[in-house]
Formats: structure tokens, sequence, C-alpha cells
């Protein structure tokens, strides 16, 4: 049983393998949150909240004789808003009467094993898992609020998901203002917070800050998770290394607005509020109705960053994208965007098509510019039927060529957007999210469809449906290529406009979840110019994302890396592009190219019919190496290696069987010098004791040895060199 309710001492034990989450309901009936960490042996941890009257900070009614027991420095489980505690809230709310304050006692609990899942929002899946529940309702008696806190124990995955469910147990109207999924009080420490954040071609680079006190701010508020800070923290001890020290994941499995705050207070401890932005969010509960936030993924480690990576990797990979991803090898494809963009004919994509099965590539994907009047991206979303003119023969004739190629065939969507020039905007000009009386804000001249209205994820799913049925189609790639703006739904009440950017995501949620069961050998890969949607909430339906719009291998290096902490290699979608490469005009070798896309799904997105003899083979072989260690890399444990020269010089990256019989090493150098020093690469993740051989070498040295000494290596010359060294216990 991995939660434990001691009801002598009031206390909720919530157990992982390598860490306990400790509540206690005080005798006020305040949650207080004990303590997260290392397993703490029974021990009732609120020995370590030592009481201090200190100025400024009041008292609730309750306590009034008892000046040290404020609210403003107790750390609790799930803060109210408007009496007392003036950190970061929850919640905000509206009750009848205008008053803005929820001040939440503990109701009752309730444990079972299994886990419930979240109505109309994805969360982390139990499958064959040994889950434990715990659910723990407070209450505001004045205003009639229930607040559900849901907590679910992946004990042997070393993680605890969360999320809040509102319920109006009044008869009166309450509006919900603020609604976290999760919050989290760490008392003591000196932290470091980790935030991913970035732009259009250069998304989730790591950013490490000390925390000083002051409110440090991750959110988006573009109806999209966004390229520019992902709904994922690290708050991780000040010293702490990739095999080293205390961390904390905060993790958002939600693909819209969001805000992660972390707020450092006047004592010295640190809250994290994670959830909904509540920016542009209002949400009105009548009476006995409820709200469920996202959930949210949380985890603990004292090993280090690449443990807390570990955790992540393992529990999307088997918990949060549908497991079957695990055994089931994905094709590695080709896309003709950077090869023709709009510019193409049956004849070009078949030509691509056939160099491209000779050389072993298992997938063609036919990306934007096949339907509707689409030859340049200023018209054409919305109208999901093909341009015959274009395509000779219709999709129908290409899926078929392409089939008989062996090839599986894929095509790319972007259902919620619309053109103003496009017949659906021409027919049902009300479907898209416009202010009344506004010009609408344009971007890649394109208006956003609204999704929180049936009626469009009906035609949404219709047209995809009659495509999917009429084409021998595989995989779709599901694009997203602008922000929200003038979000005003002309199915809703105006009381209800608050509600729209919320009920948006639900809509899309709702589509992927309909297409996936009407479809279930579909395959979605997620996109949104690139990694703008890269979220757990998308994983949910996705097993991979494109991860970024630029392709230039040096580049990724940042972005992939940055993903690693909280994603896994098997969700970034990752291809060889040409060289100059399109985005920067950087030239590299096609050998670091390949290297380079191998850490995540692989694939080419290059002109291929262009290419030479001598780079044809270089494609056939990659794409050899490729499945030779396409396991190893899906389902391996993922290292950054790092060291004092690497960001700078290169990187270095490495893949380890889950059984350590093997390793994959990747070095890409980013700057050569003349009389280089050489690069002394430690692996990590090895039996100490095992005897490793560098394949196609005499070389055999121990894993104590690769890890401790390292394994020197002696590339600087060339346009980003690069090698892969592949060890095998002996
Ligand atoms: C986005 C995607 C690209 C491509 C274009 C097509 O930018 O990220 O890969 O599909 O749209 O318009």
């Amino acid at each position: 049983m991995s939660i434990v309710f001691d009801d002598s001492r009031k206390i909720f034990r919530l157990l992982t393998l390598n860490s306990e989450y400790q509540i206690k309901i005080d005798d006020i009936g305040l949650l207080i949150h004990n303590y997260y960490g290392r397993p703490a042996c029974d021990t009732d941890m609120t020995y370590q909240i030592i009481s201090v009257d200190r100025g400024f900070s009041g008292n609730l009614f309750e306590n009034r004789v008892d000046r040290g027991r404020s609210i403003d420095v107790l750390p609790q489980e799930y803060s109210g808003c408007g009496v007392g505690d003036y950190r970061i809230s929850s919640v905000g709310i509206v009750a009848k009467n205008g008053s803005h304050s929820c001040d939440l006692r503990y109701k009752s609990h309730r444990i079972y094993e299994g886990k419930e899942e979240i109505e109309g929002l994805p969360s982390v899946r139990k499958y064959d898992d040994d889950v434990t529940s715990l659910v723990i309702t407070l209450e505001d008696k004045v205003v009639g609020l229930e607040v559900e806190l849901h907590y679910s124990v992946f004990e042997d995955k070393d993680v605890i998901t969360r999320h809040t469910k509102f319920i109006n147990v009044s008869d009166k109207k309450i509006h919900l203002e603020k609604a976290a999924s999760a919050m989290l009080d760490v008392q003591y420490g000196c932290w470091d917070e980790i935030h991913f954040a970035g732009r259009h071609c250069m998304e989730r680079v790591m950013s490490r800050n000390k925390l000083t006190q002051d409110i440090k701010v991750i959110s988006s508020k573009r109806g999209m998770s966004s390229h520019h800070e992902n709904p994922f923290v690290i708050l991780c001890d000040h010293g702490a290394t990739e095999a080293y020290g205390e961390c904390y994941g905060m993790m958002l499995m939600y693909s819209g607005n969001h805000k992660i705050e972390i707020e450092q207070d006047q004592a010295g401890s640190t809250r994290i509020v994670a959830g909904i932005n509540e920016e542009n969010f209002s949400w009105c509960l009548e009476a006995a109705e409820s709200f469920d936030t996202p959930e949210a993924i949380m985890a603990y480690t004292k090993d280090g960053l690449e443990s807390l990576s570990h955790i992540y990797h393992n529990i999307i990979r088997r918990n949060v994208c549908d497991r079957k991803y695990m055994d089931v090898k994905r094709p590695i494809l080709i896309n003709n965007w950077e090869a023709t963009y709009f510019d193409f004919t049956s004849e070009k994509i078949i030509d691509i098509a056939k160099d491209a099965s000779e050389l072993g590539i298992e997938m063609l994907v036919l990306d934007d510019g096949w339907f509707g009047k689409r030859d340049d991206d200023n018209s054409g979303l919305g109208d999901w039927f093909v341009n015959e003119k274009k395509l000779d023969g219709g999709l129908k004739r290409l899926s078929d060529e392409i089939e008989k190629l062996g090839m599986k065939f894929g095509l790319w969507f972007e259902p919620e957007m619309v053109n103003e020039d496009s017949n659906l905007y021409r027919e049902h000009p009300d479907w898209a999210l416009v202010d009344p009386d506004r010009h609408p804000t344009m971007a890649r001249n394109q208006l956003v469809l609204d999704m929180s209205n049936k009626k469009v994820e009906d035609y949404l799913f219709n047209c995809i449906s009659k495509i999917l049925d009429e084409n021998n189609i595989s995989y779709i790639k599901w694009d997203f290529n602008r922000s929200l703006s003038n979000v005003y739904s002309k199915n809703l009440p105006n009381k209800k406009q608050g509600e729209v950017s919320h009920r948006f995501v639900l809509g899309t949620y709702s589509l992927l979840e309909r297409l996936l069961s009407a479809y279930p050998n579909l395959m979605i890969e997620g996109c949104s110019g690139g990694g703008g949607r890269f979220d757990a909430g998308m994983l949910y339906y996705c097993p991979q994302i494109w991860c970024s719009d630029d392709t230039d291998a040096i580049e990724r290096l940042e972005i992939q890396e940055g993903t690693s902490f909280g994603y896994p290699v098997s969700a970034v979608g990752s291809h060889v592009s040409a060289s100059p490469n399109h985005q920067t005009g950087r030239s590299t070798p096609l050998s670091t190219r390949g290297v380079v896309a191998m850490a995540g799904t692989f694939g080419y997105e290059l002109d291929i019919t262009k290419m030479s003899a001598e780079e044809k083979a270089e494609i056939k072989e990659q794409i050899a190496s490729y499945n030779k260690y396409y396991w190893l890399i899906q389902k391996g444990d993922y290292y950054r290696l790092y060291n004092e020269e690497y960001a700078e010089i290169y990187k270095a990256w490495e893949f380890v069987a889950t059984d350590k019989s093997e390793a994959l090493v990747n070095i890409v150098v980013k700057k050569v010098q003349a009389n280089a020093r050489i690069k002394v690469i430690k692996l990590r993740g090895l039996e100490e004791n095992a005897m490793y051989n560098l394949e196609g070498t005499k070389t055999t040295l121990s894993g104590a040895a690769l890890m401790y000494g390292g394994f020197a290596i002696n590339i600087s010359y060339g346009d980003y060199p690069s090698a892969q060294l592949h060890f095998v216990r002996v």
C-alpha cells in the first residue's frame, strides 16, 4: 500500500520507492504540507515546522492567541485566498456576496486502489501498474465550495500525480478565478529553479537561476503551451549536478494557457503553484456543478538532474504516451516540406518516395499544401478536400503508389485553423474566434477555429475521417501555426467568455480522442510551428512531436538537450535536412546531421532525388545504424554527458540499455580548434565490474574505467565533426 493514513497522528504518507510525501491535518483542520523528500521512516515530520511569531503575518481566528501559527508561513498543501496567506494562492473565487475569500479546511478523505480518469482531460494512465490514490476533500462552509485534492502514487516509478476538483455545494453561483492543479511548499533549502524558455526555432533552452525572495513566473497566455515557456519546472539544490543533489519536478499535463509560479518567501521557504493561467480565465460554477483542473506530474529524487529526467522519461514513455509505442517500431519517414514547400505534384512526391524506399525509408509524409486553394500560406486552411489540380489522381492514387513501394503514407493537417480565404470561413465566419466589433489580430494570415463549439469539432472529425476512410493513411502530422488572440466564442454567452481558452483545449482533446478511438492504428505526430505545443497533454495523444522548425543540427543540440530534461527521446521528432540548412544557412556534414537526428524519432526532410550516389549510400548506412540502435535509443536510459568544456566546444550524450549490456555514445564538436585539447568523455550508467568492447576495435575497458577515468577522443578537424561510439559488454 503506497498511501497510508495514520489516524492517531493525522498524517497521510504517500510512499514511492525513493520518496515520501507527507500531509498532516492539524488541530483546526488546516492541511499542512509536512514533507517531500527521501523516505522518512515513519517519522511524523511535523517536528520540522517551527512556529515563529512573524510581524505582519496574521493568525486565523482559532489561533489568535498562538501568534506563531500563521498561515502566512506555515507550509500548506493547498492554500486558500484572502484570509492571511500572502504568498501565491492556489485558488481565486468570487462568492455570491462578492467576497474573494476562501478558507479551506479538511472535511474527509478516501483512499482507493487504482486511478480515476479526469473527464475531458488527458491524465497519466494506470495500465497494469500498482497505483493507489487519495482524495482529500477540503471545504469552505461559508462559500459552499468543496475542493477535492486528488493524488495518485505510481510507487515503482517515483511519481505522484495531482489534480484538483472544485464542486459548488451551495445553491448560489461561484466564480472561479484561479484553479491551480497543484501546490508544493518546500520549507527549507537553498534552491535553483530550472525552466525551459525559448522562441519559435529555439524551444526549451534550459535556464537555471538561484532563487531569492521573489516570485518567478513561467507561463503562457498564447492558448498553447508555447515555444516560449514549457509547462515544466525543476527545483534543485543549488549545488545539484547531473548525478548528485535533490531535485523536484513539476510538469503540467496541459496544452493551453499555463502558469507555474515559484515564490521564495520571507522565511526562506519555497512555494510552487502550477495550473491553468488565470489571466483571461474565469469559470462560472452553478449550484452542483464541478470543475476539474489538468493534472500535474510531480517527482523527487536525491540523485541529480539525470535521475529526475529518467523518472520523467519513464513515466512519459509508459504511462503518458500510449504504451503500445514502447513495443511498436515507428517508421523512419521522409517529409516533403523542406524538399518542396508548397510547390509539388503527384509525380514529384512519387519520385521522392521511390528514391526513399530504395534506401530503406519506411513512410512518406505529405506536408502542407495538398488541399483546398493552398499554394502558399495565405489561403485554404479549413478546406480539407484534396486539390486535384496539384495532385493528379488525388490522394487515392498517391497513397496507392506509395503503398506499392512498400511504404506507409502520412498526411499533414492543421485542424484548428482557418484562412479567411477559404470556403469554410465564407460559409461559417462565426466558427472563428474573433472579438465582435473588432478587427482580428492575424498571424500567418490565419484565424483560429472555435474548438469550444461542438459543430466545429464535428466538422473536423467528419472531414478528417472521410480522408482516412478513402485513402490508405497511417499517420497524421497535426500542426498548429499561430497563437490565440481575440479569444471570443460566438457560441457562448457573455458571462462565459472567460471559459473559452480552456474550452478550446478541451475541444482539441476531444477531437483527438474521437479520432484515435475511431482509428486505433492511426499515429498522430504533434506539431506547432515545430515544438510550440510540446507538452505531456499532447503526448497523451501523440507519441511524438516535431521538436522544432529549426532543423540545423548544431542548433538542434541545444533544443534537444533542453527538451531531454523532461521528455524522452522517443517523443522528439527529428530529421536530417539539407545542407546548407534552410533556417541558418550553415553547412554541416551528413554524418553529423544523422547523429543528431538519431536522438529522436529519425527521418529525412530534404529532396532526396537531388542527392549524389555517395550521399545516398551514406543515408543507407545511417538507416541501417538507426535500425540497429532503435530499441537502445527508444527504450534505453538517456544521459547528458556534461563536463566543463561541454557547453562551448562540444556536446555529448549517451544511450545505455536498461540491462547495461551496451551503450551508444554520441559526440558533436560545435567549435573546432587547432591544436585542440583531447576530449575526455566520462560515460554513465555502466556496470562497474563488467568489461565493454568498443565495437570495431580491440579496445576493451571496464565500466568503472569508462565512467570514472573516461574515454579520450581526439576529433577536432573539419566542419562540425561528430562520432558515434558503441560499447558492448563482453
Ligand atoms: C509548420 C511546421 C512545419 C511545416 C509547416 C507547413 O511550421 O512546423 O514542419 O509543416 O508548418 O506549413
